[in-house]
């Protein structure tokens, strides 16, 4: 029997990430939207695709939750996306409402699934989702840090005219401006990335990845980022649905871990049938710790703004 898979929102991200799961065959999918027949057009063109691509994988559209019940996962990518001049953040607010009642619809439905959230500002939303969702903190996670050290990966490999498979690399912290993309773990065919580049050019690489959204949007005009990051959501469905057991950054409640409580950061996971099965603690230097700090720092003003906006509002 195959997985079922919902994945809320059918914009940019929602509707290519239901396209890349749909193609994997083994995960149904049910895309789901507020937009009156737009996931259900979408989901039936991507389904008239499947004799071309070899798939005999079910996605359907829906603009309610009925069809969702019992998903073995849901990816939540419903929300405003940023525009020229509008940072993360600023769509704080209007995220926040539009991932509660998304996710209080998906519990209701699918009491035992897993939930990976995208929606920005990512740290934020994925406090959100957990706090909504009231589930264990394996269930509950978000998808960011893939995307930054991939782009991270991919500029290195440019600069070095190397395969991108061979960079290893990882980037913790916020889905923020001041994301960690740790070079002291960045190695090139195991070699260290220090041994290869100079330290002006990795700073360069370093201030690239963490504008690598922005750049995205300045291009695009009108709207941001969706081939890598429906790529990078693949990538931890997949790891999922597989139990494959990878080792990926992600967005994790924290328990302590790194010094941080309570508080929904990346850091390295292990991703498995269980959901994020286990947050890794690698060492530190000072300055990448109080790197971490202040990426969280600037999380916790998010989740602070979040808390007095439900406050208010009663
Ligand atoms: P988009 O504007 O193309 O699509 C968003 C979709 O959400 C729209 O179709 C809209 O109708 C739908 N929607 C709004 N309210 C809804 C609700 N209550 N229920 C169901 N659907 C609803 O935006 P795009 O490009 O797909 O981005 C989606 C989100 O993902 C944005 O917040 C964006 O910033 C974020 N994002 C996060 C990334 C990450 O690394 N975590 C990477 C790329 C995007
Ligand atoms: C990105 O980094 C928009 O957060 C998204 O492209």
């Amino acid at each position: 029997m195959r997985s079922k898979v919902t994945v809320v929102g059918a914009g940019n991200v929602g509707a290519t990430t239901a396209q890349r799961i749909h193609q994997l065959g083994y995960a149904d999918v049910v895309l789901v939207d507020v937009v009156e027949d737009l996931p259900q057009g979408k989901s039936l063109d991507m389904l008239e695709s499947g004799p071309v691509i070899g798939s005999d994988a079910l996605i359907t559209g829906a603009n309610g939750y009925e069809e969702t019940a019992g998903s073995d996962m849901v990816v939540i990518t419903a929300g405003i996306a940023r525009r020229p001049g509008m940072s993360r953040d600023d769509l704080l607010l209007t995220n926040m409402r539009i991932t509660s009642a998304v996710t209080s619809e998906i519990v209701r439905h699918s009491p035992d699934t897993i939930i990976l959230a995208v929606t920005n500002p990512l740290d934020a939303m994925v406090q959100n989702v957990y706090e909504t969702a009231g589930l264990p903190r394996s269930r509950v996670f978000g998808m960011a840090g893939v995307l930054d050290t991939a782009r991270y990966r991919t500029f290195i490999a440019q600069e070095l005219n190397v395969s991108v498979d061979d960079v290893q690399a990882l980037v913790l912290g916020g889905h923020g401006d001041d994301m960690v993309p740790l070079v002291r773990y960045t190695t090139v065919g195991c070699i260290p990335l220090t041994e290869l580049l100079s330290q002006e050019r990795i700073d360069s690489i370093v201030r690239r990845t963490r504008d690598g959204g922005g750049e995205i949007v300045a291009l695009l005009k009108q709207g941001s980022a969706f081939y890598a990051p429906s790529a990078a959501i693949t990538q931890m469905v997949e790891a999922v649905l597989l139990d494959k057991k990878r080792i990926l950054p992600g967005c994790a409640y924290l328990q302590g871990e790194y010094g941080i409580n309570g508080l929904c950061v990346g850091v390295p996971v292990k991703i498995g049938a269980g959901g994020m099965e286990q947050v890794l603690e690698i060492s530190l230097t000072d300055a990448e710790q109080a790197a971490l700090q202040s990426s969280a720092a600037s999380v916790q003003e998010l989740v602070d703004v979040m808390a007095k906006a439900r406050a208010e509002a009663g």
